[in-house]
């Protein structure tokens, strides 16, 4: 299909998180006239840590080389041979017996927090970046003019002028008119409430919390030596699991950790915590995780939220299509919800590109919805059960043996998915 110059309509972007933000460069790349509005006084990511992996990366240099170069400049981590996603341990007195072994293998005894085995990871550019360097280093690629800030989205109805546009309305009393809306507002989408309705668009409380926070790298060192503290660990327990791993250039150490809860009742999702009350959770555990716990700076605890299936990811009557965590907001036990944005993004953006119409934007979002909706809901539901296996709770319970083949190999899936191939199956539905 041959692309005008410009297309006949033009797009509304909301959030300008990392979805909204790659899905804008996946678009600019095309020409394509879009307006990002986001509800914030400016663009911003919180304090931590997102780990991307090989698969990631390269979708990333297929959207634009930039973010790729970018993503690069921020991620000059230790670098491992083999690669490695997590050195596992077990790291709960409780499963330690009398001598400090938790498991026994092949005769070999491994004691409380030594390594009983690794998850390798791919080959290929991957790990962990500040967040807020990173939004930076997409911000960079962004021509000028195209974002609103302070526009929080309330409502979209569709034009009376004939057009059968979409209206925005935002909490400023203030509207705007595009062809379709692409809905990047995060766990808390309004765009998803709007295609899904009020009650099968809410998130719902996972079960497990998190407290989040970073280590200056000098400092983590002291207490973990060189390597551990510079690689990926994972410290697993009953009902709990830590991991660390660098990032910013690997001066900082990123930490979460993770923990049970049966509801979640405060109205807040992030809440200041004690040191003490996370001292307490980990009451059992070894000294190398009291000391991650005890060294974390400002922590803060992230109840974690996630969606159910949805039904669609897209409506016509105003066109609205969710893409990114509005669409299927997981938790993060696989590490792979931004790199699904991400995913999203290509595909998406150039589906749109394929198009020349108003109609062919309906029929992209279609295509969209078919090919990305399955992937996208099994890492939500595929995480749920990670953390069980994470935190022995799973069918594999407390069988190390059990724990380390599943974990050696739930992440195929994730990791070795053909992008490409789904762009291209999304394309034949396209022009069916
Ligand atoms: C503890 C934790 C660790 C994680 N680690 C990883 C990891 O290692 N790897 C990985 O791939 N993923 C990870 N994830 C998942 C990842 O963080 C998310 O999938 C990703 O950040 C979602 O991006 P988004 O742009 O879709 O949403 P968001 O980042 O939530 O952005 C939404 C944007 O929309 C704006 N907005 C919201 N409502 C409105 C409105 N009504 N009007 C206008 N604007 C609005 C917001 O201000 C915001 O800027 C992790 C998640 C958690 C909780
Ligand atoms: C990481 O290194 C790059 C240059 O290699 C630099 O531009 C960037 O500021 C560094 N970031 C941090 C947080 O050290």
């Amino acid at each position: 299909m041959a692309s005008p110059e410009i297309k006949p309509f033009t797009l509304a972007i909301v959030g300008g998180g990392i979805s909204g933000l790659v899905l804008a460069l996946g678009l600019i790349k095309h020409k394509i006239p879009i307006t990002i509005y986001e509800s914030a006084a400016q663009f911003g990511e919180i304090g931590a840590g997102v780990g991307f992996e090989p698969n990631i990366v390269e979708v990333m240099e297929r959207i634009s080389p930039g973010i790729k170069q970018g993503y690069l400049r921020i991620n000059k981590n230790l670098k491992t041979d083999p690669p490695k996603w997590f050195d596992v341990r077990i790291s709960d007195r409780r499963k330690a017996d009398a001598e400090g072994v938790v498991h026994i293998k092949d005769g070999k005894k491994f004691k409380l927090d030594e390594p009983v085995f690794v998850v390798l990871a791919r080959k290929g550019d991957r790990g962990g970046v500040h967040r807020a360097h990173f939004l930076d280093e997409l911000v960079k690629l962004l021509p000028d003019g195209i974002t609103e800030f302070r526009k929080r989205l309330v409502d979209v109805t569709e034009a009376t002028d004939g057009t059968s546009d979409a209206v925005l309305h935002f909490a400023d009393g203030t509207t705007a008119q595009h062809t379709a809306v692409i809905g990047c507002d995060g766990i808390k989408s309004r765009t998803r409430e709007l295609v899904l309705g009020d009650k099968e668009g809410r998130p719902v409380f996972s079960g497990k919390y998190a407290y989040r926070g970073l280590i200056p790298m000098k400092k983590a060192q002291e207490f973990m030596g060189e390597t551990q503290s510079m690689t990926p660990q994972m410290y697993c327990g009953y009902q709990g699991h830590v991991l660390t791993f660098p990032i910013a250039n690997g001066t900082i150490m990123n930490v979460v950790a993770f923990s049970t809860k049966e509801e979640w009742k405060d109205p807040e999702w992030v809440i200041k915590t004690s040191r003490e009350d996370m001292l307490e959770d980990y009451k059992e555990w070894s000294q190398v995780v009291k000391n991650i716990m005890a060294n974390m700076k400002n922590p803060d605890i992230w109840a974690l939220f996630n969606h159910s299936p949805a039904q669609t990811f897209f409506q016509t009557k105003p066109r609205i299509c969710l893409l990114g965590d509005a669409a299927h907001a997981s938790t993060p036990h696989q590490g792979s919800g931004a790199g699904m944005c991400v995913e999203d993004a290509w595909i998406l953006s150039e589906l749109i590109a394929d198009v020349d119409t108003a109609n062919g934007l309906e029929k992209a979002f279609r295509a969209f919805d078919t090919v990305r909706r399955p992937r996208d809901i099994k890492l939500v539901e595929t995480s749920r059960q990670a953390a069980l296996l994470w935190e022995m709770e799973g069918p594999e319970g407390n069988d190390i043996d059990a724990f380390e083949r599943n974990a050696c190999s739930r992440m195929d899936w994730i990791w070795d998915h053909d992008n490409a191939a789904d762009l291209e199956q999304a394309r034949v539905l396209l022009r069916e």
